[in-house]
């Protein structure tokens, strides 16, 4: 929690100006695209753990009624100074919010910074009617290799982070869906030489740096 300080909060936006940030960007958003298309009847969206609100932002732009949370008061500055969303001071372990007040809600590299990661998703998933989305570093892709290297030399917001693999988002997301809850999950951000080859929405191959992971829950109007 205290990676986010204003220093990181400054700083926080201006890497997606940068190639790479770009570039991740917009994979990103393409894998969350496709996973948010089966949200069919969903049109509220809370982003837990939303920092500067740069997702908030673009989820509100494609057409959701978005609501950003996050625990860092300089994050939140740097996303009220943006504007565009609602946003919430709060605690992923403990939202301010009602059982199914929205219809998704969703966590953007965020579960990695989170303690007690299943505790996290259950309170995500009291507050939301039809399901959870999540977009998580993979521990086993050639990014999170490099950005473990990159954290060996100068300090990172990653030093702390746990990274997750899509068998551990399974078993996590099975622990907290109810009965005949379904999973839909690829990956994205491979290696520049492989960009050509894949969608740049993603795979459903378990290697890419990001992982989109949707949990559809039974008991939504959206299943
Ligand atoms: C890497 S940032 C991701 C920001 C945003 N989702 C994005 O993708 O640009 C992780 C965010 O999680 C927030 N966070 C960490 N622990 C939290 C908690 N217990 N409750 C709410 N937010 C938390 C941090 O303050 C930070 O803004």
């Amino acid at each position: 929690m205290s990676a986010f300080d204003e220093q990181a909060a400054a700083a926080y936006e201006s890497w997606y100006q940068t190639a790479e940030g770009a570039r991740a960007d917009a994979q990103e958003k393409a894998a969350l695209r496709q996973l948010l298309d089966g949200f069919r009847e969903a049109e509220t969206v809370l982003e837990v753990g939303c920092g500067t609100a740069h997702v908030t932002r673009w989820l509100g732009d494609i057409g959701w009624t978005a609501v950003g949370l996050d625990l860092s008061a300089p994050m939140l500055r740097e996303a009220q100074a943006l504007n565009g969303v609602p946003l919430v001071w709060g605690d992923a372990f403990r939202l301010p919010f009602a059982d199914d007040a929205f219809g998704v809600a969703t966590l953007i590299t965020t579960l990695e910074f989170l303690d007690r990661p299943r505790a996290s998703l259950e309170e995500a998933a009291r507050v939301a009617r039809d399901g959870l989305l999540l977009g998580v570093l993979n521990r086993w892709s050639p990014l999170a290799l490099q950005r473990r290297l990159s954290g060996l030399f100068r300090p990172t917001i990653y030093d702390d982070a746990r990274f997750y693999s899509v068998g551990a988002l399974k078993q996590l997301l099975r622990a907290v869906g109810d009965d005949g809850a379904r999973m839909a999950w690829r990956t994205t951000l491979y290696p520049s030489w492989c960009e050509g080859l894949l969608p740049r929405s993603g795979a459903h191959l378990p290697w890419g740096g990001f992982i989109a992971i949707a949990l559809h829950q039974t008991h939504g109007t959206g299943s």
